[in-house]
C-alpha cells in the first residue's frame, strides 16, 4: 500500500493523472472502473476532461460504475452519478457509464449486480475501484457495524441504509472492492486529518480495513492537509 501526498491545488490532477496512466496500462480489451461519490473526486473527475487527459484516456474502451450511490433520482444532485455526469461523463459520450435503477433500492442493487456480470462477466474484476473516506471511517456506502461487512454471502452489490440520515444506500460489497486490480482512496481536507491517521494504523476496525484483503495495488492519494497526522 503506498501513500501519494501532494499539495491540495494540485490533487485533482494528480490523482486524474494517475487514473488516465492505469487505463492506459490496461491490456484488456475494457477498461472497468468504479467511481466513488461524495464530495472530494468532483475535481478529480473534472480534470479527467481537460488536455492533455481528455484526448489520452480511452474513453470508448472504458465503463464506468458507480462504487455506491444513494438512492435517489439521478437528476437530484445528491446522487453520485449526477455528480459524476455534471463533472464530466457528459463531455465525453463515447463512454459508457451506468447509474443504479430499479423500483426499490433492494431490486436495484440485485439489478445492478446482473448489470456488472453482464459487462465484466461472472467473476468480476474492476481495473480501478475508486473510493473515499468518511469521517467514521466509512467507505463506499460500507458504514460502522454494518452487517455488509461481515456477510459471508456471494452477493457483489447490496442496499443499506445510511446510519445518520437513514437514506438508502446501493454499495459494492468488500468483495468487490478487494478483487480490484487497483484501488485509489481519495482523501482531502484537514476534517479528515484522524481519520486517516486511524484508516493507516494497522489493526484498525474501521469499515476501510476491508483492504487489508484487497487482492490489488491500493494507493492512497492525501493531500498535505489530510496528511497532517501522519
Ligand atoms: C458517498 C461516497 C462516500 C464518500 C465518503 C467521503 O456516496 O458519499 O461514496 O463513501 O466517498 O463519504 O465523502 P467526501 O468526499 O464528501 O468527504
Amino acid at each position: 500500500m503506498q501513500v501519494e501526498v501532494v499539495e491540495g491545488r494540485f490533487f485533482g490532477a494528480a490523482v486524474a493523472d494517475e487514473i488516465v496512466s492505469l487505463a492506459g496500462q490496461v491490456e484488456r480489451e475494457k477498461i472497468a472502473i468504479a467511481l466513488s461519490g461524495g464530495s472530494t473526486p468532483a475535481e478529480v473527475y473534472r480534470n479527467l476532461v481537460v488536455e492533455p487527459r481528455v484526448s489520452e484516456m480511452p474513453w470508448d474502451k472504458t465503463v464506468f460504475f458507480l462504487g455506491d450511490e444513494r438512492w435517489v433520482p439521478i437528476t437530484d444532485s445528491q446522487s453520485n452519478f449526477f455528480m459524476a455526469q455534471d463533472t464530466f461523463l457528459e463531455q465525453v459520450p463515447k463512454t459508457k457509464a451506468f447509474p443504479v435503477v430499479g423500483r426499490t433500492a433492494e431490486e436495484a442493487a440485485t439489478e445492478y449486480e446482473k448489470l456488472i456480470k453482464t459487462h465484466l462477466g461472472e467473476n468480476p474484476v474492476f481495473n480501478i475501484v475508486l473510493l473515499g473516506l468518511g469521517d467514521d471511517g466509512h467507505t463506499a456506502s460500507l458504514f460502522p457495524n454494518s452487517p455488509l461487512l461481515k456477510e459471508d454471502s456471494t452477493r457483489l452489490v447490496a442496499s443499506c441504509t445510511h446510519p445518520e440520515s437513514g437514506q438508502k444506500r446501493i454499495t459494492f460489497m468488500p468483495r468487490l472492492i478487494q478483487s480490484a486490480e487497483r484501488i485509489l482512496v481519495l482523501v482531502k481536507g484537514k476534517n479528515k486529518a484522524k481519520i486517516l491517521s486511524s484508516a493507516l494504523t494497522r489493526g484498525n476496525t474501521l469499515p476501510i480495513s476491508i483492504l487489508d484483503k484487497a487482492k490489488g495495488k491500493i494507493t492512497y492519494f492525501v493531500d498535505t492537509e489530510a496528511a497532517a497526522e501522519l
